[in-house]
């Protein structure tokens, strides 16, 4: 049997689909991106151990009805464009050793998509939204991704997920984590012999011998007070002094204002980051502006010397419009 018909029995057996369209190998080939004359009939495509580095919706939207299988296994891949895949079938997606920072984008395939194999690349946060509507997903390889955030699988709502690797991912064992002691019975969990790299004293602990107690008992990072981010502006461990006010923090000795890398700016958010960000920032900023370079226009402001600024006197008067 030649080795052609050997492959397709092989994915006849493993049930990855119709395996009777077109096969079409681009493994070794030194490719940078994506051929553009592949066959509009494929059906299984194969570009492994090329140089690739990014993928765009024009790659493959609405060019391959029957493409259902990708490999890109060992590229160097760092970004796949949102929206990608249109028009395909895609069941099973291999990005094995690749340099993706984030997790992609599969709305377009989300009916579809089975196998996602994402090992060995450099994602470190994986968002709820980035994976939950993935419904058809049976296997999620994430396995050897420096991954510090990720949510709570198993309340995503992905009915038929059976297999999540992560092995070779540096575990925080705490309270946040305890879902993983808690999996469905349809959902095999691959995770390293000795998962746990904080806290320390658990880092030659058996994953079998930490219960759910012990995670619970085990907050994760800091306590951050409910409703404020306390810690962004009081953390007494960045900011010597968090409670005076210390301008020259942000000077240098020559009174020059710190690089923006410097750490003090990058770590100063005075309006906030993140999803509760301070939703006045550009007003402020504007309104700041104007004050400020107002301040500047009209006087000269030493150290030392007492400036009183009072506004002139005035009077309101308010009368209610429509009063009948
Ligand atoms: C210099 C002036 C201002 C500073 C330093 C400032 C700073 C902040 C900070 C630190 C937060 C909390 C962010 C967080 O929870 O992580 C915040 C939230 C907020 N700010 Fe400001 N702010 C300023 C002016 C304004 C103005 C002018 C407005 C409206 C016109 C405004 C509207 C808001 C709102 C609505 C939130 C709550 C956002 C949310 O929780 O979703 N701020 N601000």
């Amino acid at each position: 049997m030649g080795h052609h018909r050997l492959v397709w029995v092989l994915g006849l057996l493993l049930n990855l689909g119709n395996a009777s369209g077109e096969w079409i190998h681009f493994d070794s080939k030194g490719l940078t991106s994506i051929p553009d004359d592949i066959e509009p009939t494929v059906d299984l495509l194969y570009c492994s151990k090329n140089n690739i580095s990014a993928i765009h919706r024009s790659d493959f939207n609405d060019k391959y009805p029957d493409l259902y299988y990708i490999t890109l296994t060992d590229n160097i891949i760092t970004s796949i464009e949102s929206g990608c895949f249109r028009g395909t079938i895609l069941t099973s997606i291999f990005l094995t050793r690749n340099q993706l920072t984030a997790f992609p984008d599969f709305h377009e395939v989300k009916d579809y998509l089975k196998h996602v194999f994402i090992a060995k690349n450099l994602i470190t946060n994986i968002s709820r939204g980035e994976v939950d509507y993935l419904t058809k997903m049976t296997e999620l390889i994430l396995q050897d991704n420096p991954i510090v955030q990720l949510p709570e699988i198993t309340k995503l709502g992905l009915p038929v997920l059976k297999l999540l690797d992560l092995r070779g991912i540096e575990m925080d064992c705490c309270s946040s984590n305890v879902w993983l002691k808690r999996t469905p019975d349809i959902l095999v969990l691959h995770l390293d012999y000795l998962p746990c790299s904080t806290p320390s004293k658990w880092t030659a602990t058996p994953w079998m011998d930490i219960t759910e107690d012990m995670l619970l008992q085990h907050n994760c990072g800091k306590t951050i007070p409910a409703g404020s981010s306390y810690h962004m502006y009081n953390d007494e461990e960045f900011w010597e002094n968090p409670f005076e006010f210390q301008s020259e923090r942000f000077f240098r000795d020559d009174s020059g204002l710190v690089s923006a890398s410097h750490s003090n700016r990058r770590y100063l958010m005075s309006f906030g980051a993140g999803r509760r960000v301070c939703l006045g920032e550009a007003l402020a900023k504007g309104r700041l502006f104007l004050v400020i370079a107002s301040l500047m226009h009209k006087f000269d402001i030493f150290i030392g010397e007492v400036l009183v600024l009072s506004s002139a006197p005035f009077e309101i008067v308010t009368k209610e419009r429509l009063s009948n």
